[in-house]
């Protein structure tokens, strides 16, 4: 057996917490050779519900469940933590756009921030999964000085694999046959799915599909407006879905990208391909021994660029509106 990894998981009587843990728990992110250590991070009025899901971890087994602690402080379940999966905030409901919700989750990023930057292990990695997602990265980034920028994240992987969902079924392949998709910008409406770098068997996917039309008037609007279809069908946010897209990303971020592969993941803009530096934008990348590289190179066609434009200004006034607020 190798040596214990401890996993903090914010949020972890929500509902995406209820996919999560368990797949953590059973070996889904390090494998069945290293024990894993739950420190589970709830509001006070959660903590009881918490108790039950610990009750139903542990009635699992799992051979790779090493140990479970919960507490509704976050310096204390932070500490010494080498992967901090911050899920907890408040979820949108019907009806409400994400920038709604900056105000209301600037104050709980800014608290594990700050707790982060003061007991995280030293190799500690932060993937942000509650939104709005790449601002709440922004803002716990912000809030942690002493831990390196790129030990941030936030979660676009759910966008990325509903992309490949998409043009899996469009073009009647498997998504296994589909590599190099991208997501660019934020984890919100004006996200851009990018297909003109993704390949189908090797293939430029764009060409493969030859029609512009569906990508603008099908493929976007369906990926971007996923979230927003599950919570007026379920009555609820994604959760199995955005728990699954959360491991992955993980998993990819600490164990690498695949061979000839990239993944999207939202992360501190250096100026690449015109972000404005600093912002928390998802780009392609790809990944190695728990460190991710921006795939450069890229051309970015004149369609690209309004999309890729329109989803970064939307970054800059959420950043512009978290400064305002004196949360960065
Ligand atoms: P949920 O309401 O079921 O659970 C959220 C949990 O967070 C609750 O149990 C709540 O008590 C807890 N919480 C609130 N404040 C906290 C704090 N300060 N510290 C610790 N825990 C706290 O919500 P959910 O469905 O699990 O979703 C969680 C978040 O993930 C939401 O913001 C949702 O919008 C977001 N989400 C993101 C993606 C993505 O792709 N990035 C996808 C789906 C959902
Ligand atoms: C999602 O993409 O499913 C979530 O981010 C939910 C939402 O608020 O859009």
């Amino acid at each position: 057996m190798n040596t214990p990894v401890k996993v903090a998981v914010t949020g972890a009587a929500g509902q995406i917490g209820y996919s999560l843990l368990f797949r953590i728990a059973s070996g889904a992110l390090f494998g069945p050779d290293t024990p894993v250590q739950l420190r589970l991070l709830e509001i006070t009025p959660a903590l009881t519900a918490l108790e039950g899901v610990v009750m139903e971890l542990e009635d699992c087994a799992f051979p790779t469940l090493n140990s479970v602690e919960i507490g509704d402080s976050a310096e204390h379940i932070f500490d010494g933590v080498n992967l901090a999966l911050l899920v907890g905030a408040r979820p949108r409901s019907e009806g409400m756009e994400r920038s709604d919700l900056l105000e209301a989750n600037g104050a709980i990023f800014t608290a594990q921030g700050k707790a982060l930057n003061k007991v995280a292990a030293d190799d500690v990695r932060i993937g942000v999964t509650g939104n709005p997602a790449n601002t709440n990265a922004l803002i716990a980034m912000s809030n942690a000085p002493d831990v390196p920028a790129e030990r941030f994240s936030a979660l676009t992987r759910l966008d990325h694999n509903r992309a490949l969902a998409q043009l899996a079924k469009k073009a009647a392949v498997s998504v296994a046959d589909i590599s190099r998709m991208t997501i660019w910008g934020n984890h919100s409406a004006t996200q851009y799915p990018d297909i003109y770098h993704a390949e189908i068997g090797g293939r430029n996917a764009a060409e493969v599909i030859g029609d512009q039309s569906w990508v603008e008037n099908d493929l976007i609007p369906t990926v971007s407006g996923r979230g927003a279809a599950i919570i007026e069908a379920r009555g609820s946010s994604s959760a199995a879905s955005a728990a699954a897209a959360t491991i992955d990303a993980a998993h990819d971020w600490l164990h690498g990208t695949p061979e000839g592969d990239w993944a999207s993941m939202a992360v501190v803009s250096d100026g690449s391909y015109g972000v404005p530096e600093g912002l928390i934008c998802s780009y392609p990348v790809t990944t190695s021994d728990g460190n991710w590289e921006i795939v450069q190179g890229l051309e970015i066609n004149d369609f690209s660029r309004r999309m890729i434009d329109a989803t970064t200004a939307e970054l800059a006034e959420e950043r512009e509106a978290v400064t305002g607020l004196g949360l960065i």
